[in-house]
């Protein structure tokens, strides 16, 4: 499970706090930015050296560190998408529960606006005793969430609940709660990208110029956001797809109207960027095409569209298709987007320097169906996928 997001961890001083460097390798490994904040006592149980070579920054201590610049919890907090706080000891516990402010994790705990998640862990009896038990259940109800201690034997030698949850349980804990808050969560996304490659013979093929670059960043975002995203890909050489992205491979344009029609009912947003062979070889021929005559006729035939058969069978789908033109980009988008039934149609030029195929930025125009136009400025197309995601989601405001 892969999430870019920023995590905060408070180590508290109990023995567990040895586990909070697995912790945060977790969190590391799955491609998160990590910063931890230690208290005082937790650097008897693990150093801050381990802590930092593991989380790649500078573990926080205290309000100034050792060149007396100020460690801004304010600006730290900030900066968390989510703080955990693991191993929570019943000392830290009683002071979050009542507010008391005496160290940098504390002070950094009050300014936290994002969601708190707790994994506490001490012995057997102080876990069960009245205050722990009171304690836990304010924080509950100051909205943070507490995962349980386990039942297992304790530093003390006595078996039962105390032990801090595995840091395994604590990151999926952690990394659920923050996919089921991103703004896409289960929603289900369909992008088509790419060239499509039309056989000839066994050697040859027609294709065109597309990179399918720009339907990989809009698939990347929507999967940054949460969604559940397949993206039917064509021939592409593009090497940064994200890995929350399920990547369907295909060739020719029938491959691809295959593979996105196999899709498109339980689909939620339908986004068409693929440069879809209009046309291919009536005939395809089966052995390699000898150079014997002096002129070589391929009769060619229409290929499906996809984009139209969607439109057709659209249910619940907000359908979004591109228009590539080298002429009249506005008046041919327009055609496009009431022909196919679209919801949305995403106008770029084939000729405009720094637009449309091949190249790593694009000018677009937005328009929807009811003739709403947004034209946007020239720009990398990580940044255009952003406004065409951001059109989308919109459109269902
Ligand atoms: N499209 C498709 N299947 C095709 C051709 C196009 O699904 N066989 C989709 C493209 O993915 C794009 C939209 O239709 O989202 C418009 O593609 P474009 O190539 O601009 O236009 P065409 O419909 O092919 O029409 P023309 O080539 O005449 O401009």
């Amino acid at each position: 499970m892969q999430l870019k997001r920023n995590i905060l961890i408070g180590v508290c001083g109990g023995i567990a706090a040895y586990k909070a460097a697995n912790l945060v390798r977790l969190f590391i490994k799955a491609n998160c930015n990590v910063k931890v904040i230690v208290t005082k006592s937790a650097q008897d149980f693990v150093t801050t050296k381990t802590l930092g070579v593991l989380s790649k920054n500078e573990v926080v201590t205290d309000f100034f560190d050792a060149n007396a610049n100020w460690n801004n919890h304010v600006h730290l907090a900030e900066w968390a998408d989510v703080f955990v706080i693991a191993p929570l000891t019943a000392n830290t516990l009683a002071k979050m529960a009542s507010g008391v402010c005496d160290n940098v994790l504390l002070a950094t705990y009050l300014s936290c606006k994002k969601k708190t998640i707790v994994a506490p862990a001490m012995d057997l009896e102080m876990y069960q005793h009245a205050t722990t038990v009171s304690n836990l259940s304010k924080l509950k109800e100051f909205g943070n969430l507490v995962i349980p201690a386990q039942n297992g034997e304790l530093a003390s030698g006595l078996i039962g609940e105390g032990r801090m949850a595995e840091p395994e349980f604590i990151f999926e804990f952690t990394i659920n709660y923050l996919k089921k808050n991103l703004p896409l969560f289960e929603k289900k996304v369909l992008i088509n990208a790419g060239p499509t490659y039309e056989a000839i013979d066994p050697v040859r093929f027609i294709g065109n110029r597309s990179s399918g670059k720009m339907g990989v960043c809009i698939a990347n975002y929507f999967a940054q956001l949460g969604a559940n995203v397949n993206l039917v890909l064509g021939p592409s050489t593009i090497t940064t797809i994200s890995d929350q992205v399920n990547v369907i491979r295909v060739e020719s344009a029938a491959e691809m109207q295959q593979a996105c029609i196999n899709k498109y009912d339980e689909m939620d947003i339908v986004v068409c960027s693929a440069a879809v062979a209009d046309y291919k070889p009536k005939q395809v021929s089966e052995s390699k095409i000898k150079k014997t005559e002096e002129h070589l006729t391929i009769e060619l035939v229409k290929t499906a569209d996809i984009l139209s058969e969607m439109g057709k069978r659209k249910t619940k789908q907000v359908l979004v298709g591109f228009a590539l033109e080298t002429n009249n980009l506005l008046e041919y988008a327009k055609q496009k987007l009431e022909k196919k039934n679209l919801d949305l149609i995403i106008a770029n030029s084939a000729v405009e320097a720094g637009a449309g195929f091949g190249s790593d930025t694009n000018k677009v125009t937005i328009i929807d169906k009811h003739n709403n136009l947004t034209t946007f400025e020239l720009k990398s197309k990580e940044l255009v996928a952003k406004d065409i995601v951001h059109a989308i989601l919109n459109l269902n405001k």
